[in-house]
């Protein structure tokens, strides 16, 4: 099969169908709601969608649970509904990525079903192991889940435990089993036929454990994370699936290195293609989750090394938002500077090396949600950090709401805004989450309407962006990475130049100065700024972005 490696020309934009766009009035977004829509994700420019998990499931984790790998969700509609809205994107020249969450399945599959049960052809498509202590009620290992809490539970009927990294309505598929990769690359197989692009491969650095299940310090992170047989595995995959279609894969990898990136997706490896690397979230909180102040250097050294290591090598996967992550404007930017700051961002994102991924929301400046009280927590994930807090430090109670407050997934998931009437214009009926009540003014059709909008310029700077050899192919450099306010950035390619200029600040600032005497000499060229009436002098107003070129 010759891989054209499309993806490297194409821009993706990722949809959360429960929060898109419900097409029937009970407050749940549906495949039928995306096919209503297909006209306004085309009219963004973009090449691909990034579909989450819309397959069977007691959503449990919102779809990341699933329970049957061949066959949609009952609230978002049928399969038949599935390829309605496949034929529509390719129509439009759409291409489509699928969710393939392998680590795990729903404890409500029927493989789990069967190997709970004690089925010997199933048993050991989970992990099940002996407890500790003296009636081995105690965990086997250390190893704690991806959202708190021991990684195990404990099953009565067979008194062994098994395995979960995520929530116990997630139990983890043992790779280790042929049968379970047979099964995988079979399912896999199934929506390729199906005419699916792509995978986007959901925490699947988790795939492979060590064995003997030891523990180690730091809850096991070390015996699960890029486990001894992760690279035969996804190769054995890509030997049975991916190889024969043009398709593309990119793997979600919390806690990977550029080195150990080039091993997942380096040419010639014949793995994954490319991976979603989580460092720029990482350094911006404590233990890698807990939110603290934006850190502009860290980040800008974050970019600068994941571009630079991969050049040549590997492809970078640009994204600043996705269903797990709060609103960037929010989180890296600021709200009273909101449409100026999630433009700026945009920019210092995608001009830079990699294929670029957008949020739904992100193209008209979505915002955080308030949170009031706990009540206001939907996501699994906040809801067991909150138990536990409860449980455990009770008197940590209020600042881990706070915290919460600012990483909440429920941040990111908020309906879409479409247009100020009712519910957005997201349902008819009562949506299942709440609606950032900001949409009267933040939605899509006021953004459509404003030639100014996010919106228009992220357009604009997607026409900019296709075909352009230097932000295809070009090199990188910083030119200040240890300014605190400004982000300047250099790419080249055979003499051909871009400069991104960009003010990360409410305040103004002088660019000049603080970088090299001439340097912006030969950018005569000011191909995009965010402000209608931007300044060749060199004061950049609060979160002013430009872009020049030295043709
Ligand atoms: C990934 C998904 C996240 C989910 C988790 C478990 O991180 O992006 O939403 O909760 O995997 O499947
Ligand atoms: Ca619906």
């Amino acid at each position: 099969m010759n891989k054209t490696q499309w993806y490297k020309d194409a821009v993706i934009y990722q949809i959360y169908p429960r929060s898109f766009c419900d097409s029937n009035g009970d407050g749940i977004g549906d495949i039928r709601g995306i096919i209503s829509k297909l006209d306004y994700v085309k009219s963004l420019g973009v090449d691909a969608v990034w579909l989450s998990p819309c397959y069977k499931s007691p959503n449990d984790d919102n779809g990341y649970d699933i329970s049957d790998y061949r066959d949609i969700m009952d609230e978002f509609g049928t399969l038949d509904d599935w390829k309605e809205m496949i034929a529509g994107m390719h129509e439009r020249g759409i291409k489509l990525i699928m969710d393939l969450v392998v680590n795990h399945s729903s404890d409500e599959h029927r493989w789990f079903a069967e190997s709970k049960a004690g089925n010997p052809e199933y048993r050991d498509y989970y992990i099940w192991k002996k407890g500790r202590g003296k009636d081995g009620r105690k965990p086997p290992n250390n190893w704690v889940s991806r959202f708190g809490g021991s990684a195990w539970s404990y099953d009565e009927a067979s008194g062994e435990h098994y395995l979960h990294l995520f929530t116990k309505k997630q139990p983890d598929l043992n790779w280790d089993n042929p049968k379970v990769r047979q099964e995988v690359a079979d399912l896999v197989t199934f929506w390729l036929d199906l005419g699916v692009d792509g995978f986007r491969c959901d925490v699947i650095t988790y795939i492979s454990k060590v064995e003997g299940y030891p523990s180690a310090k730091g809850g096991g992170d070390a015996m699960f994370t890029h486990g001894p047989n992760i690279h035969a595995y996804l190769n054995e995959l890509y030997r049975r699936t991916f190889s024969k279609y043009d398709c593309m894969t990119v793997g979600e990898a919390a806690g990977v290195t550029t080195d150990e990136a080039l091993l997942y997706t380096g040419e010639g490896r014949e793995e994954l293609d490319t991976v979603f690397q989580f460092e720029q979230f990482e350094i911006n909180a404590f233990f890698r989750v807990v939110p603290r102040k934006f850190n502009l250097v860290k980040t800008k050294e974050v970019f600068a090394r994941w571009q630079n290591d991969l050049h040549g090598k590997g492809w970078n996967s640009l994204y600043i938002e996705n269903h797990d992550q709060p609103r960037i404007v929010s989180q890296w930017g600021s709200e009273s500077f909101r449409k100026e700051s999630a433009k700026l961002w945009a920019t210092a994102l995608y001009f830079q090396q990699g294929t670029p991924y957008i949020y739904q929301g992100q193209e008209i400046g979505m915002t955080n949600i308030e949170f009031r009280g706990e009540n206001d927590h939907a996501d699994v994930m906040a809801k067991t950090v909150l138990s536990l807090v409860k449980k455990y430090v009770p008197f940590l109670k209020r600042f881990a709401l706070k915290k919460l407050a600012l990483r909440s997934r429920d941040n990111g998931r908020t309906p879409m805004q479409w247009n100020a009437k009712e519910n957005a214009g997201f349902t008819t009926g009562t949506p299942w989450y709440r609606v950032n009540p900001n949409y009267k003014t933040i939605n899509v059709e006021e953004a459509l309407g404003d030639e100014n909008s996010i919106l228009n310029y992220i357009r604009k700077m997607l026409t900019i962006r296709k075909g352009n050899q230097v932000v295809k192919f070009g090199t990188y450099k910083d030119l200040c990475p240890a300014d605190k306010q400004l982000y300047v950035y250099e790419r080249e390619y055979n003499g051909d130049k871009l400069l991104a200029v960009c003010n990360c600040s409410d305040k103004e600032t002088d660019y000049k100065l603080q970088i090299t005497d001439d340097k912006f000499g030969e950018f005569k060229n000011l191909i995009l700024s965010n402000y209608n009436k931007p300044g060749y002098d060199e004061y950049l107003k609060p979160w002013e972005c430009r872009v020049y070129s030295n043709k």
